[in-house]
């Protein structure tokens, strides 16, 4: 009998950044072969699902991020092929596979940006959002969110980069095509998917200024676009058209919903996501009077209490998650350098023995600190790249560049992982890789931590176990809950 899944709601999720995390052709890029390659040892933690930051191709403005083909593999990572052994590969194990969707933008190069754009009578024109004149409106990555079109006249909205035109939710075709991108890939059988950006979709109507004259003074830059009222409608027509169920696994990156919000999302009966990732726990930060790193241990606890509060009554538990590719590494953040396997262990077992969905991202289970960088032609991340030219432009020193870089880059937890300290790269690939590995993380390698029974990876480990084994008695002290523990168990 191949393995049961086991119920979601408590999985263990693990978020992998495949550029980086295991290369099996020996290109320098990680791949979807180089993953499959690794599942014994996924499981092997305590994963029940992966979570795959975008698989699809993309010119990489954003890697991976700016979608150009919803419906393939990129060729960095592999082909449909490869997709499907990885997917039965996964399910062989009794996992789950996540797919990220991006579904508030897509790339330029899409074709459905490129017939948008091909001329203001194109049927597709009223899949983005085009103006004669832009608003004041700030893209979340800096600068004016309008980009001028030269050849139709007009300005095209996107809340990240120029090359990540956003689409327009209000129309219904768009919600039905990209229902339609959701449907193909659980046909392939996916078991759920990761939502991007899932609370910008909606923007406020006619597109209004965020500052004039308002009563009340002005208003913050994202009050017109940031989880506005109605955007939960859109969410769930899309997945009816989808066909995605409460017994899918769906995450939703949830900047800007309260946890008292969180319910109408997630709960029973009606919610049609499984767990939001918030994000209240990215600026909890705090360095003592030497300036070392620590954390707010309040508004840490605070957080957990008042989501697990929200939740649990409406049968649905929080996201546990302290990482991911957008954030510093927590060790980096929160821990001072002498201390960080310490901290690793006390962060995991901090947020992994409350109940909820845990979600890891590649390196933590290693108590990886952020790579750092010597120069910075070694970032690669368009983000960072973008914003050494403009403290170049402001006249900042390359040596404070770097400092700024090594401090809050994206790059920080994306380069590769290494496997084991006495392969070249660190097993991470037969070839240099994509983005130079940090010498600093060599002796953190996977194998040599699976060894050593005192590791942060084992650490995890049994953490992982205790959750799986344990799962009853997680209930924090005076809280009960009539919470389904499984609510689906699907076998394969
Ligand atoms: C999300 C992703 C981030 C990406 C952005 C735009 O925040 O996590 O990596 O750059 O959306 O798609
Ligand atoms: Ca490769």
């Amino acid at each position: 009998m191949p393995p049961r899944f086991r119920p979601w709601q408590e999985c263990v999720v693990y978020t992998v950044w495949p550029r980086s995390f295991a290369d099996g052709n020996g290109d320098g890029i990680g791949d979807l072969p180089g993953l499959t390659e690794r599942l014994d040892e996924l499981r092997w933690l305590g994963v029940d699902a992966l979570w795959l930051a975008p698989i699809h191709p993309s010119p990489n403005a954003d890697y991976g991020y700016d979608v150009s083909d919803y419906l393939d593999v990129h060729p960095d990572f592999g082909t449909m092929a490869d997709f499907r052994t990885l997917r039965d590969e996964l399910h062989r194990r009794g996992m789950r596979l996540l797919l990220d969707l991006v579904i508030n933008h897509t790339s330029v190069r899409h074709p459905w940006f490129l017939a948008s754009r091909a001329s203001r009578t194109s049927a597709k024109r009223d899949w983005y959002h085009w103006r004669a004149r832009p608003n004041d409106w700030e893209s979340i990555f800096g600068g004016p969110a309008w980009t001028w079109d030269e050849a139709t006249g007009e300005y095209y909205l996107h809340l990240f980069f120029p090359e990540q035109p956003d689409l327009d939710w209000s129309n219904p075709a768009v919600r039905q095509a990209l229902a339609e991108i959701a449907r193909f890939w659980l046909d392939e059988g996916v078991d759920g998917f990761r939502f991007d950006a899932l609370t910008v979709l909606k923007k406020e109507e006619g597109l209004p200024d965020v500052t004039p004259g308002e009563p009340g003074g002005p208003r913050p830059a994202w009050s017109r676009f940031l989880a506005r009222p109605g955007l939960l409608d859109w969410v769930r027509d899309f997945a009816e058209r989808a066909g995605i169920t409460r017994d899918h696994l769906t995450l939703g990156e949830a900047n800007g919903i309260a946890a008292t919000d969180a319910p109408a999302w997630v709960g029973e009966p009606q919610g049609p996501l499984s767990a939001l990732l918030h994000f209240e726990l990215w600026h909890i930060d705090t360095t003592d009077a030497q300036g070392r790193p620590g954390l707010d241990t309040r508004a840490f606890s605070d957080t957990a209490r008042s989501w697990y509060r929200a939740l649990a009554p409406h049968g649905a538990l929080p996201a546990l998650y302290l990482e991911n590719h957008d954030l510093p590494r927590i060790v980096s953040r929160w821990a001072p350098p002498e201390r960080r396997a310490q901290a690793a262990k006390a962060f995991a077992a901090a947020t992994y023995l409350q109940r909820g969905l845990a979600v890891l991202y590649q390196g933590q289970e290693l108590g990886l600190p952020n790579a750092r960088f010597t120069r910075s032609s070694d970032l690669r991340d368009p983000l960072s790249l973008r914003r050494i030219a403009a403290l170049r432009a402001q006249g900042m020193s390359d040596a404070a560049i770097l400092a700024e870089m090594n401090r809050s880059a994206r790059d920080l937890s994306r380069t590769p992982i290494p496997w084991d300290a006495n392969r070249p790269q660190a097993g991470f690939s037969s070839a240099e890789p994509w983005q130079p590995m940090d010498p600093a993380h060599i002796p953190l390698a996977w194998r040599q931590q699976r060894e050593d029974e005192d590791s942060v990876l084992n650490f995890y480990r049994a953490i992982l176990a205790e959750r799986h084994t344990k799962r009853q008695e997680l209930l924090p002290a005076g809280l009960t809950t009539s919470v389904p523990i499984a609510r689906q168990s699907t076998t394969q």
